[in-house]
């Protein structure tokens, strides 16, 4: 069997990994890859084909047909929205994900809040907008007249943060068209920017507002063949960039699995009241969903399931922590989520696992290249007894660089063992959090 990834970061380097240690893959096809994983990655499975671009689908095609791949599958979610499951299906190729109609739910956040409220799935109320004077009009009334439409600030439920409001811009924007505030000047600034100086460009052309629920954040991760699912091992990831939370926004700069939060009780909860539902309305929708599906939730303190957001795809890092700890063979289980068939449930390893990031300075607005000479070197250096339970996978050159994961029995020897790596390869010009996992090391 031969496997195609596509998408260019650690995660895919992941997949692909994961991909090879089936016995029955021949080999795993990473389009476009990266330098990085070309370079370094001595795996024979695993080939990087860089001169098609993730955007050429007719090209992708062609890959796939001339190099007879038995299954595609897409680690990013710009493909999926743009269709690409589609394009492969008119040709009866195999791939693995969501269709465009069901990727909408990670495309288009209306999209997303307006199916959930027609299957009744949990999450914060909401109104959407295309006209920028009406969303305008409607936060001048929340903030001036107390507001949310017809309904009373003081009447929300306690679910809901008191005095905050989140502004979301529909479309994708990876990961800045949210705003959460309690001031209207922001509110207003942030309205003006998606609605009229177009900083998303089309992803700004509807936004939604909605009601700010208050709890824990937590992630969930399943994969679905249609009409049934099988769950991930739960994993959390550390969004800002530098430790204490600080710092901008990133993709995510390490974590680990399990996610203690997560346990038998909310595990169920997640998937009566929102897994369940999103595969039955989809299915009745005419758009059955296949493929990874990732749900950003927040629990609030009654240890009820929100979703924030949904995703149509793995998350990074999130996905370098879990190939660790699943046991099942991934050709075998992702054939059986395209053929319908899934197993019962995912075989874990018992181990914890731990996911560090290393990312080069001035990420994620501005960050700088590395040497990868120098790379090599570090890489070099590790012997055999640093990379016991360890496996590195690799970015670029700038931004995220690579993610070092790490296996043992409890939190505390997974983290030892990827913090004692990452110390020895950290670079001159690069960062990477140092409390990553602080809270779970007593657990
Ligand atoms: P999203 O891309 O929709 O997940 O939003 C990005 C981040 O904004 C989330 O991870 C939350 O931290 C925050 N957020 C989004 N929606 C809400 C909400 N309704 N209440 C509280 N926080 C939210
Ligand atoms: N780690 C968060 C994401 O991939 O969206």
């Amino acid at each position: 069997m031969k496997v195609l990834i596509l998408g260019s970061g650690a995660r895919e380097h992941a997949l692909s990994y994961k991909f090879s240690l089936s016995e029955d893959i021949k080999k795993v096809y990473l389009l476009p890859g990266n330098e990085l994983v070309k370079r370094f990655e001595d795996n024979e499975k695993i080939e990087v084909v860089d001169n098609i671009s993730l955007k050429d689908f007719e090209k992708i095609k062609n890959f796939v047909k001339e190099n007879k791949i038995d299954l595609t599958f897409v680690g990013p979610e710009a493909p999926l929205v743009e269709g690409i499951v589609d394009e492969f299906q008119k040709e009866n190729l195999n791939i693995l994900g969501p269709d465009k109609f069901a990727a909408q739910l990670e495309g288009s956040k209306a999209f997303a809040k307006n199916f959930m409220k027609r299957c009744g799935i949990p999450t914060a109320d909401f109104y959407t907008f295309k006209s920028y004077e009406e969303a305008k009009s409607f936060l001048e009334n929340y903030f001036d007249k107390g507001l949310f439409g017809n309904e009373k600030v003081e009447d929300f439920k306690d679910i809901y943060k008191k005095g905050f409001i989140v502004i979301k811009a529909s479309g994708l924007a990876s990961g800045k068209g949210v705003l959460v505030t309690n001031d209207k000047k922001e509110a207003l600034d942030f309205l003006k920017k998606i609605m009229v100086d177009k900083i998303f460009g089309k992803s700004g052309e509807e936004v939604v507002i909605e009601k700010c629920l208050d709890g824990t954040e937590c992630s969930f991760f399943a994969l679905c063949d249609g009409e049934n699912f099988v769950s991930f091992p739960t994993a959390r990831d550390y969004k800002r960039a530098y430790d204490e939370d600080e710092g901008p926004n990133t993709g995510g700069m390490g974590g680990y699995s399990p996610n203690p939060i997560v346990d038998k009780d909310l595990k169920e909860k997640i998937i009566e009241k929102i897994i369940k539902p999103t595969l039955k309305g989809l299915k009745e929708e005419g758009h059955p969903y296949k493929g990874v599906i990732y749900l950003g939730l927040m629990i609030t303190k009654d240890k009820e399931p929100y979703v924030l957001e949904y995703n149509v795809r793995f998350g990074d890092p999130e996905c370098q922590i879990l190939v660790r700890r699943v046991k099942d063979d991934f050709g075998k289980l992702f054939k059986q989520a395209l053929n319908g068939n899934l197993p019962e449930k995912i075989e874990e390893d018992p181990r914890k696992a731990f996911c560090i990031v290393l990312a080069s300075e001035g990420y994620p607005f501005a960050p700088c290249e590395i040497d990868l000479k120098a790379l090599e070197g570090k890489l070099k250096s590790l012997n055999e007894k640093d990379l016991k339970d360890i496996k590195i996978f690799f970015a670029n050159k700038k931004g995220r660089i690579l993610s070092v994961t790490s296996l043992g029995d409890t939190f505390k020897e997974a983290r030892d063992k990827a913090y004692k790596v990452m110390e020895k390869i950290a670079l001159e010009n690069t960062f990477y959090r140092k409390d990553i996992g602080k809270d779970v090391l007593e657990k």
